[in-house]
């Protein structure tokens, strides 16, 4: 029996962080590795223009990177499919015509719209096409009659959005071309920056995959605490303090009991604490370390696996819009 495909995309907006690789990313290759799904995962590089049409000198350069590190972090181009949208033109094509059947004001009462107008305030995202962002989407997860889309919960108005469409789709022409996409959403821990906000490229306050070394170790040294915790005689308060998150993750779970115990008798002091930490942080990127080395050095191979991807996804593409122009009968 044919695997069940899911599908999920990133828009390449710069280097990826370990905020990323806890989240989506991780959760792809957990996908790909459990080998229950036909995984294709994609660079939403139009999707970057919709916000960054006014400077989108570094799309490209970001998009081979993002690609990179996807490598690094595990996924692998004979277990699943990827590829760059704006090399396949079909979804141009879709986008286009599901603009056609897409009632406005779906678009319009869209929260994430909203919300990243406000986000983006120094940007004017008045836009026709950020206004059409999900419509974009939409067609990046049906073209390929994905069963499931990998996403975390900010993209669920989105998946409902296509859910919409398509369902608007197969009743207007009378024909089931499309199967209604399932969202499939994964736990993520909430993982904070150095600062303890949010971690994020625009905060400056991330910890990234190809961070190793000395800027790994002074990042973590960086990082907050329990901000009650002045001097090292004072007890501290492991729940409220982002390094005791990344021991939850990077720890066995022995140490992080351990440093649980010390940290609230004034015990362990946080700069052994953190060093501790980077330790651990160092060891398990070693591997995606090892990769990120092994593809900089081996660049053309980058090239030839997304050639290859958009080729297998082209193929998919192109069958999937001889249904759709002879469902609509154009
Ligand atoms: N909107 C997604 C994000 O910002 C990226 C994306 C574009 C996507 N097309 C997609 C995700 C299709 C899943 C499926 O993260
Ligand atoms: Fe946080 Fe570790 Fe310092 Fe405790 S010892 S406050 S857990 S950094």
């Amino acid at each position: 029996m044919a695997k069940k495909r899911i599908l999920s995309g990133m828009r390449p907006t710069g280097r990826l962080h370990l905020g990323n690789l806890h989240g989506a990313l991780g959760n792809w290759v957990a996908l790909q590795e459990s080998g229950d799904y036909d995984c294709f995962y994609f660079v939403a590089d139009w999707h970057a223009i919709t916000s960054e049409y006014a400077s989108t000198e570094s799309i490209r350069d970001n998009s081979v990177n993002m690609v990179i590190d996807w490598l690094a972090a595990g996924l692998n181009p004979e277990k699943s499919t990827l590829f760059v949208q704006s090399a396949v033109k079909e979804h141009a094509e879709l986008f286009l015509l599901l603009s056609m059947i897409t009632p406005l004001a779906w678009l319009q009462r869209n929260p994430t719209y909203k919300e990243m107008q406000t986000e983006l305030s120094t940007k004017d995202l008045s836009t026709f096409g950020f206004l059409g962002y999900p419509v974009l989407q939409a067609a990046d997860i049906i073209m390929y009659k994905a069963y499931g889309v990998p996403v975390g919960v900010d993209q669920l108005p989105h998946i409902e959005l296509t859910r919409e469409i398509v369902r608007r789709f197969n009743y207007l022409y009378q024909k089931e071309v499309f199967p209604v996409p399932e969202p499939l959403l994964t736990n993520v821990p909430k993982l904070l920056g150095t600062d303890g906000r949010k971690m994020s490229k625009s905060y400056e306050n991330s910890i990234y995959l190809s961070d190793r070394g000395k800027t790994l170790a002074e990042k973590v040294a960086s990082m907050f605490t329990d901000p009650q915790r002045m001097r090292k005689k004072d007890p501290g308060d492991p729940d409220i303090c982002n390094v005791f998150t990344f021991h939850g993750l990077y720890s066995t779970p022995e140490t992080a009991a351990e440093i649980n115990r010390s940290c609230r008798v004034a015990g362990i002091g946080c700069t052994d604490c953190k060093k501790m930490l980077a330790a651990r942080i160092a060891g398990a990127l070693a591997p995606v370390h090892e990769r990120m080395d092994y593809y900089l050095a081996h660049l053309s191979d980058i090239a030839e696996i997304i050639a290859d991807g958009n080729a297998r996804a082209a193929l998919i593409a192109r069958k999937t819009m001889e249904e759709v122009r002879e469902a609509i009968k154009i």
